[in-house]
């Protein structure tokens, strides 16, 4: 095993994080043979031996830090606090218990701690991360000036004149609290009060781990959130919350939150089937709201919990063929296309996918043959009710019943078939 390779094993297994190829050239390499020879091995390939043999900790935070970055700032993304802002008003008699993870140099923390005063509300923060260092910055709540620069006056005004920086004012740093924490390997912190958090942010930290990992760390969080409590994660880090039966996506003012769903998880897993169907639903919506975003993976996920609490039920196995032919698997979407009208035979949109599915597989004839059944199906006034869940709302996956009367019309005229009046 080269160097590199064996640096990459120990950092990600240590943090989770996913050394990119020109990591161990730049900062990193220069570091990790100023390291080895600092502590006196004969090359950096033993000081990476004795890395993956000791572990130590603060020997691979000194490193991890050569590759992150504490990229943050005051406000940062500001309409995802605003969006949390918004279920929050008239909560004023609530105390809210908020985690920021990965909070790099606390400015999340801070800003987090200035919302609930602006909304009236008992807070107390918690910033962690894996940087000791960037929490040394953050105890101190010393911030250059140029850091408020573009805050409204209202907000610069939490902030004080100290040596030519700002410091936050004490009623602010009173609301907070910082403490290291690894997030892929540490016990998770809880508030005080042993419940969960009413609200964790860890945001533009999944970027760095691997899909794998970040759905783990995903789960993670979300045992410690509160029930109804919100999960949010930064605009580009990966969407991987719908592969978390716990977590239920929600677009609040253009920004997706995840909320904390305890009954989903029960439900989907067999227990407790008093509810069935509304966990069906609100599974069925988990997966359209994930491959809305293309989160694949996440969809799958939703609409196979669909068919194990629902096998008869033909809408997961029509929403399971849309599925794969958004991924570009046409003999898959018919598949479950087929699935879903062995279920449901008047299920219209699912026979009109097959027939384009059969069109693209070069079977003219049988495609025909179905979008003939298509226009009998609509005609005879069978459009009603096939859909349950809501697509309207996502683009891309809502079939009109007249566009696809016109289509199906359009394909047969143009190859002289006969269509239903
Ligand atoms: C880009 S900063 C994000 C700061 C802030 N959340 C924001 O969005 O403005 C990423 C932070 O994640 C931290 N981090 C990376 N891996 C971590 C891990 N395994 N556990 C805790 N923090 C980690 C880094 O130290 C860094 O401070």
């Amino acid at each position: 095993m080269t160097w590199r390779a064996g640096l990459a094993a120990v950092i990600e297994s240590y943090c989770g994080l996913r050394l990119r190829p020109e990591d161990a050239t730049g900062k990193l390499g220069a570091l990790v043979r100023e390291r080895a020879a600092g502590l006196g091995h004969a090359d950096v390939l033993s000081y990476v031996a004795w890395l993956q043999r000791a572990g130590d900790r603060d020997e691979l935070t000194r490193l991890v830090a050569a590759i992150t970055v504490p990229q943050t700032s005051f406000f940062r993304d500001e309409r995802q606090l605003r969006a949390i802002a918004s279920q929050w008003r008239n909560e004023r008699d609530r105390a809210f218990q908020i985690w920021s993870a990965g909070c790099a140099t606390g400015e999340e923390v801070y800003s987090l701690a200035i919302m609930a005063v602006e909304l009236g509300i008992v807070a107390r923060v918690l910033g962690t991360d894996i940087n000791a260092g960037y929490l040394g910055t953050a105890r101190d709540g010393r911030y250059p000036r140029q850091a408020i620069a573009t805050l409204a006056p209202h907000r610069a005004a939490r902030f004080t004149e100290r040596g030519g920086d700002v410091a936050l004012r004490p009623e602010l740093t009173a609301l907070v609290d910082f403490r290291t924490h690894n997030l892929a390997a540490d016990p998770l912190p809880r508030p005080d009060d042993g419940r969960g958090w009413n609200l964790v942010v860890c945001r533009n930290v999944l970027i760095y781990f691997d899909r794998q990992r970040a759905v783990e760390v995903v789960r993670r969080l979300a045992s410690a959130v509160e029930d109804g409590g919100w999960l949010v994660l930064g605009a580009a880090d990966p969407f991987v919350a719908g592969q978390v039966a716990t977590l239920r996506p929600v677009c609040v003012d253009g920004q997706w939150l995840h909320q904390k769903w305890p009954a989903l998880a029960t439900k989907a897993t067999g227990e407790g089937t008093t509810d069935r169907g509304a966990a069906l639903a609100d599974t069925l919506e988990t997966g359209n709201r994930s491959l809305a975003m293309h989160d694949f993976a996440g969809a799958r996920a939703a609409y196979q919990r669909c068919l194990r609490l629902a096998p008869h039920d033909a809408e997961a196995a029509y929403l399971l063929g849309l599925l794969h032919r958004k991924e570009g698997d046409p003999a898959a979407a018919a598949h479950w296309f087929r699935r879903a009208l062995r279920l449901a035979p008047h299920h219209w949109p699912a026979r009109y996918l097959l027939g384009s599915c059969l069109e693209r597989a070069g079977r003219a004839d049988d495609a025909g043959a179905e979008f003939v059944r298509v226009l009998e199906q609509l005609e005879a006034g069978r459009d009603v009710d096939v859909l349950r869940s809501r697509l309207s709302d996502l683009p891309g996956l809502q079939l009109s019943p007249r566009q696809v009367a016109s289509a199906c019309r359009a394909w047969l005229r143009e190859r002289s078939v006969r269509a239903p009046h």
